[in-house]
């Protein structure tokens, strides 16, 4: 990273941004402190940030610079929590949970409803800091907030009408009902790639519910945790409510102990396979719930019967949107064979295309942006070189972009079996393995043979193959999609996946359910008591 920084040069700075390097002489500068980038001071950001929020700021843990990818300069720093802050914080959000549980859902609603009005006004700027923190481009650091003011959206119309049943009573004048109650605290722990909006839909459902949410946000990202926790933040002060939402950015210790904490009854948790079974295992430990959402190894099917054009379209997007870092982006193509060697070269057309449009995350003409880190690029060496070394054929892309910032090539690799070692694990670049396969059968069979169980999508105009890719023969996946991408879902469906991607559900459709306990409550109004199943137990 040091070397980056000492290495700066203008060819590497955003094109709107070149005026101002002048003042960007000293490797220390940071970009908070440029006008250029006032867009920060604007969301309450500082040069140096307490990391930490329980109803006050603090951090007394290790301070973490945030860097910006699109050219490796740093923008703001973060004072993270340490092991004792999150103990403390965690006993507020069970205080804060205490009185938050005892406000009637619709109340609890409307506040969900002003925290969405918030962000609408912070939109804007919010977006063009995901954007300039994870890497993404400033359409889709605008749709990750957007996605934020619609789960919020949606919130405020569940705390209207979330609801129990009474269900029939085999013993005469008995009825049965069911209750949903909060759980209580909901620890979330998010990834770098979506560092606001997963934040979000597990906020505004958990809030909504009853719970109080106590967030830790990724390590890399701490300035989208601290810049949208201050705008919830502020909508609870006015309101004159406790801290039903907390923040303590931290590194791994932080992230054990609020893993291991009994008093967190829900995890949610955004990230790797690997890390996220540890996750899971400790929580379950201590009889604790847990939400996983982990990696996906997507895959996008081309019947014989598709529209090709429409499926190029999703390729590109699938793959290359995010720099090819959404959990649901698209790894694997599986093509029928009538159409593989086509569609490959049709394919190759549409992303030598984009090459003009790689760039800096904040230019506009821009569509692909850096990935997130050093490591990310590694990683990316790593697969292509793997790739190759089992007859992988490099059919567009596969270098490091030389400029400062971690920029690569979209690539497409053709040719690989479709078991191979590389195929079958996830990584989070814009890397994507063309398979050729017979028919919809074997195709299936591929999409489903992989341990992760996220997204997946077909292109096909032939309804028979349609149905069984949805039936119980179909893929096995969380996310099954028809004519449209892998990626990019909206908040209306329960969002997640099955098998290594962890099987939970975040966001909408009946996920709201995973952030309650169910109370079945028999009510006895005969006047006289029958035990069930016909028992007869009594003595006169
Ligand atoms: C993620 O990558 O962790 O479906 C979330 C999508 C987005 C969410 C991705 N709505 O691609």
């Amino acid at each position: 990273m040091l070397a980056h920084l000492r290495n700066i040069s203008k060819r590497a700075l955003p094109r709107r941004l070149v005026t101002q390097s002048a003042s960007y002489s000293s490797s220390s500068s940071f970009l908070i402190d440029q006008p250029e980038y006032s867009f920060l001071k604007e969301l309450g950001l500082e040069r140096d940030n307490p990391g930490v929020y329980s109803g006050q700021w603090q951090g007394r843990g290790p301070s973490v610079t945030s860097y910006d990818p699109g050219t490796g300069r740093p923008i703001a720093k973060v004072r993270q929590g340490n092991v004792q802050e999150l103990e403390q914080t965690i006993g507020l959000a069970v205080e804060a949970y205490k009185q938050w549980r005892q406000v009637p859902a619709p109340v609890r609603g409307e506040i969900v409803r002003q925290i969405g009005d918030e962000l609408r006004k912070y939109k804007e700027p919010l977006g063009k800091l995901v954007s300039l923190e994870v890497g993404k481009i400033y359409s889709e650091g605008q749709g990750e907030v957007q996605e934020f003011i619609d789960i919020c959206d949606y919130a405020v119309g569940l705390s209207r009408i979330y609801s129990g049943q009474l269900i029939n009573s085999e013993r005469a004048d008995h009825s049965i009902l069911e209750a949903w109650r909060p759980l209580g605290v909901v620890g979330v722990i998010s990834a770098y790639n979506f560092p606001n909006a997963v934040f979000g839909w597990n906020a505004a459902i958990a809030l909504t519910t009853g719970n109080s949410v106590l967030w830790k946000g990724a390590p890399s990202t701490p300035l989208v945790s601290v810049a949208t926790t201050k705008i919830v933040a502020d909508v609870l002060r006015r309101n004159n409510l406790p801290p039903v939402v907390t923040l303590c950015q931290g590194g791994t210790d932080v992230g054990q102990t609020l893993v291991a904490d009994k008093r967190v009854n829900l995890v949610s948790f955004t990230g790797s396979c690997q890390t996220g079974r540890d996750v899971g295992v400790e929580v379950q430990r201590r009889f604790g719930k847990v939400i996983l959402e982990l990696g996906g190894n997507n895959a996008l099917i081309i019947d014989e019967s598709a529209n090709v054009k429409m499926a190029l379209d999703a390729a590109l997007f699938g793959c290359i949107g995010t720099s090819g870092q959404r959990c649901t982006t698209t790894r694997r193509i599986i093509v029928h064979e009538k159409l593989h060697d086509q569609f490959v070269k049709a394919l190759v057309g549409k992303y030598q295309q984009l090459i003009p449009k790689i760039g800096h995350q904040l230019e506009a003409q821009t569509l692909v942006g850096p990935v997130h880190t050093q490591q990310n690029v590694e990683n990316y060496k790593a697969a292509i070189a793997e790739a190759k070394s089992l007859g992988g054929a490099v059919a567009f892309g596969g270098n490091v972009i030389q400029r400062d910032g971690f920029y690569v090539e979209p690539t497409v690799i053709t040719g690989l079996p479709h078991d191979a070692s590389v195929v079958h694990r996830e990584t989070f670049a814009p890397i994507v393995y063309i398979l050729k396969a017979k028919n919809v059968d074997q195709a299936i069979e591929w999409n489903n043979e992989v341990e992760q169980g996220l997204s997946s999508a077909i292109f096909t105009e032939n309804i028979g193959q349609a149905f069984k890719w949805i039936g119980a023969k179909g893929s096995d996946c969380g996310i099954v999609n028809i004519n449209t991408t892998t990626n990019g879902a909206e908040i209306g469906g329960a969002f997640g996946g099955e098998k290594a991607t962890g099987g939970g559900r975040e966001s909408g459709s009946d996920a709201w359910k995973q952030y309650c306990k169910r109370a079945t409550i028999t009510v006895n109004h005969s006047g006289e008591l029958a035990c069930a199943q016909g028992v007869v137990f009594n003595v006169e």
